[in-house]
C-alpha cells in the first residue's frame, strides 16, 4: 500500500476523468500541472488518479516531461486522500492532506520557495501580503469565481459545445467586466503620478499646441496606449530577478502637486490588478481552452470579450509562461477576431460588476438597530416559540486532566491560566457528549479544528476511533500536527481544506465555537453524511444569508419572522459577555437559544433529533450553547457506498 512506503517527497494527486471512454484531464489538473511547470517544481511525486484502467498515451503531451508522474487507481488511494476532493497533497508523514485547488496551488508555491528561495517570480505569485487565493471560496467571491466558477463554466461549455456558443457563461462575463475596471494597488499613488507624467510628455510630443494641458481625458486613445506601456512595464518589473525600479525620472514639481483624486486611474493588466499572480495561473488553462473552443466554432463571440483577449495576450508576455504552457501541451497564441478592428472601450457604462456588488455586501455593516430584541421575542412568544434548553446529562463529568500527557492540556500553549481552565471545561462538555455517541470503529471529524484542542483530546480519549481534524488555516493545522506527533497519536489525520473538500464518510462531527454560518455549514455536512453532531456555535452576530443558507431556517420561524427580525435575534445573541449587565446577558442567552432552536428545527426536518443545551459550568464561555444532533432513522449512520466513490468536483 502507498501509505506504508517511506517517501522522500510529498505526493500530489491529480484527477483524470473519462469522456467517451477516453481519459481527459479536468481543468483543476491542468492548472496544477501548469503551475508545476511554471515553477519548475520537482518537490512532488505526482499521481494521476484514474477511476478505471485506461491508457495514458493520449495524455502524454499535456504532462511536463520534467515531472515524476505515476498512475494510480482510485481504489488504491491512501485513506485520507480518498476522503478528499482532488487535487490533494499528502505530506511525507502520510498524516496531513491538503485538498482543494487554491490550497494545493499555494502549497506548491511554498515548496518551490523552500527548495529555491531565490525564486522572486514565484514568490510574487502570492501577491501583496501573500494573500492571493488564501481566503476560501466560502468567504471570498473572488476565490469562488477563480477556483470554482470559471473552471466549471468552461468544463460545462466544453461538454455541451454543440449549441452553447452564443451565450457567454456568467462567470466569464463577470471576469470580462472585472478586467474593464480600473485597479487599485498599495503603491498606487506613485505609479499614477508616473502615468500622468508620461501622458503629458506624450501629449506635448504629439500636439505642440496642447502644451501642458492638464486634462488627461482629452486624448483618450493616446493615453490608453501610453498607460498600457507603463502598467505592463511596472507589472513585469516586479517579476524580474533584479527588480529594477520602473522609472528613475524625477517627477516634476507640477506633477507632484496634482491631487490624488485627479490622477489618472490605472488599468487592469492582470487578473487581480497590476501584477501577475496565482490567479492568472489558474485562469490561463481555463481561458486557453475556452478561447480555443470559441476560435474553432464561434469567432464572432470573441467580440464580446475585448478585455479578456487583451489579458490573454499580456499573460503570454510574462517570462516563462509560453515555455511552461508548451510543456503542458498548450500552444498559446492570440485568437484572430474576424473584423478589422477590435473595439477596446474602457469607458463602458456597465453598472458596478456583480463581483463588486457582492463584495460590497461582504463588508457592509448593518445600520444600528433602533430598539431592542423585545418586540421580536414577544412576537415569537405569542406564536408559542420560546427558547428551550435540555438539561445537561452529565454536568459534573470531567476528563482526568492532571493525569493526561502535557501536550494534550490546553495549559501547554501560551494561554492564560483562567482561559486554560475555561477551555478545559468546554472540552469536558464536548468530550463527554462525543464519548457517549461513539462506538469502536467510528470516524469522528473535528471541523474548524484550529490547533487541535478538541481533536487531540478526542483521539487520545477514544483510541478505538479515527479522528480527523479539518482546518483551513495552515499554521494552525501544522501546530496541531506537531502536538499530535509529540503524543505519538496514531488514530488521527489532518486535512487542510475548506470543509466542502472533505467528502469522506464519518459518524460524528464536532465543532467548538464554529463562527457564524460555519455552524450551519458543519451541521449541513453532518446531515449529508448522516452523522451525529456536537457543535458549540459562536459569533451569532456574523450570521447572515449565505450562498447555501437563508435565515430563518425552519418553517415555523419563517412563518413568524422576517429575515430582518431574525437578524435582530442574531445580533443580540452576541450580547452575553460577562461585562454586560445581567439583564442584558439574560436576553442575550434567550436570543442565542432562539437562533439555535431555529437551527435545530431545521435539522429535525432531515430526520434528526436535536437538543440545545448549556455547557457546564455556564461560566465556561459566554457562548455556552451546545447543539447535539442524532440521526433518528436506524440507517442514518450507515455509510452510503456512493460516498466512497470518486471525489467528484462539480
Ligand atoms: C511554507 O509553509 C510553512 C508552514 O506553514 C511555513 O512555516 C513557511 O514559512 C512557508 N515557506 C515559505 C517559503 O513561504
Amino acid at each position: 500500500m502507498m501509505h506504508t512506503e517511506v517517501k522522500q517527497h510529498p505526493s500530489l494527486y491529480l484527477k483524470v476523468c473519462c469522456q467517451n471512454e477516453k481519459p481527459r484531464l479536468p481543468l483543476h489538473t491542468s492548472i496544477a500541472l501548469f503551475l508545476l511547470s511554471y515553477c519548475d517544481c520537482k518537490s512532488f511525486r505526482v499521481f494521476l488518479v484514474f477511476t478505471k484502467p485506461a491508457s495514458t498515451q493520449s495524455l502524454k503531451s499535456q504532462i511536463p516531461e520534467s515531472l515524476d508522474v505515476s498512475d494510480i487507481q482510485l481504489k488504491d488511494l491512501p485513506h485520507l486522500v480518498r476522503g478528499c476532493r482532488l487535487p490533494a497533497v499528502l505530506d511525507e508523514t502520510g498524516m496531513l492532506c491538503r485538498a482543494g485547488l487554491a490550497v494545493v496551488l499555494r502549497h506548491i508555491i511554498n515548496k518551490t520557495l523552500e527548495a529555491d528561495p531565490s525564486r522572486n517570480d514565484v514568490l510574487a505569485l502570492l501577491g501583496f501580503k501573500k494573500t492571493c487565493l488564501k481566503a476560501c471560496a466560502e468567504v471570498s467571491k473572488w476565490t469562488r469565481l477563480c477556483e470554482i466558477g470559471i473552471p466549471s463554466a468552461v468544463e460545462e461549455h466544453l461538454k455541451n459545445s454543440a449549441n452553447q456558443y452564443q451565450q457567454l457563461p456568467l462567470s466569464i462575463l463577470t471576469l470580462e467586466r472585472r478586467l474593464a475596471e480600473p485597479v487599485k494597488v498599495h503603491n498606487d499613488d506613485k505609479i499614477r503620478r508616473q502615468k500622468l507624467q508620461e501622458q503629458r510628455r506624450n501629449e506635448k510630443k504629439s500636439s505642440p499646441a496642447g502644451q501642458g494641458n492638464p486634462d488627461s481625458e482629452s486624448e483618450p486613445g493616446q493615453s490608453a496606449q501610453v498607460s498600457e506601456g507603463l502598467e505592463l512595464r511596472t507589472a513585469l518589473a516586479k517579476l524580474s530577478v533584479d527588480s529594477v525600479p520602473t522609472s528613475t525620472t524625477r517627477e516634476n514639481s507640477e506633477i507632484r502637486k496634482v491631487k490624488t483624486t485627479d490622477l489618472p486611474p490605472l488599468e487592469h493588466v492582470f487578473a487581480e490588478g497590476l501584477y501577475f499572480t496565482l490567479t492568472d495561473v489558474v485562469l490561463l488553462p481555463c481561458i486557453y481552452q475556452y478561447l480555443c473552443s470559441l476560435q474553432a466554432h464561434a469567432t464572432k463571440t470573441l467580440h464580446q470579450l475585448p478585455h479578456l483577449l487583451r489579458w490573454y495576450s499580456r499573460v503570454q508576455e510574462v517570462p516563462g509562461v509560453l515555455k511552461a504552457a508548451e510543456a503542458c501541451g498548450m500552444s498559446l497564441s492570440v485568437p484572430q477576431v474576424p473584423t478589422s478592428s477590435l473595439q477596446v472601450s474602457s469607458a463602458e457604462d456597465e453598472p458596478t460588476s456583480l463581483l463588486e456588488e457582492e463584495e460590497g455586501q461582504e463588508m457592509t455593516t448593518e445600520p444600528p438597530f433602533v430598539g431592542g430584541p423585545r418586540p421580536t421575542m414577544t412576537k415569537l412568544k405569542e406564536n408559542g416559540i420560546e427558547a428551550v434548553f435540555t438539561p445537561h446529562p452529565c454536568p459534573d463529568w470531567t476528563l482526568p486532566w492532571d493525569s493526561l500527557p502535557g501536550a494534550i492540556n490546553p495549559t501547554e500553549g501560551k494561554m492564560s491560566n483562567i482561559r486554560a481552565v475555561r477551555k478545559r471545561q468546554q472540552l469536558n462538555n464536548l468530550v463527554a457528549t462525543v464519548t457517549e455517541l461513539a462506538r469502536p470503529g467510528y470516524t469522528v471529524v473535528d471541523f474548524c479544528s484550529g490547533t487541535g484542542h478538541v481533536g487531540i483530546v478526542l483521539a487520545h480519549t477514544l483510541p478505538d476511533c479515527q479522528v480527523i481534524l479539518i482546518e483551513n488555516k495552515e499554521e494552525s493545522l501544522v501546530r496541531a500536527q506537531s502536538r499530535s506527533a509529540e503524543l505519538g497519536l496514531k488514530n488521527i489525520g489532518f486535512i487542510q481544506a475548506n470543509l466542502d473538500y472533505f467528502t469522506g464518510p464519518f459518524h460524528i462531527g464536532v465543532a467548538l465555537h464554529a463562527c457564524g454560518v460555519a455552524t450551519d455549514m458543519v451541521m449541513e455536512h453532518c446531515i449529508q453524511a448522516g452523522a451525529a453532531f456536537v457543535i458549540s456555535p459562536c459569533c451569532y452576530g456574523f450570521i447572515q444569508n449565505a450562498i447555501k443558507f437563508t435565515f430563518p431556517k425552519s418553517k415555523r420561524f419563517q412563518e413568524t419572522l422576517a429575515y430582518k427580525e431574525h437578524m435582530i435575534l442574531c445580533r443580540f445573541a452576541d450580547q452575553t459577555a460577562v461585562q454586560l449587565p445581567p439583564e442584558r446577558r439574560l436576553i442575550g442567552k434567550q436570543c442565542m437559544g432562539l437562533v439555535d432552536l431555529d437551527r435545530s428545527w431545521a435539522a429535525e426536518t432531515h430526520g434528526y433529533s436535536v437538543q440545545v443545551m448549556t455547557m457546564e459550568p455556564e461560566s465556561c464561555s459566554p457562548k455556552n450553547n451546545m447543539l447535539v444532533g442524532r440521526p433518528v432513522q436506524k440507517n442514518g449512520l450507515g455509510v452510503d457506498a456512493s460516498q466512497l466513490e470518486a471525489p467528484v468536483h462539480n
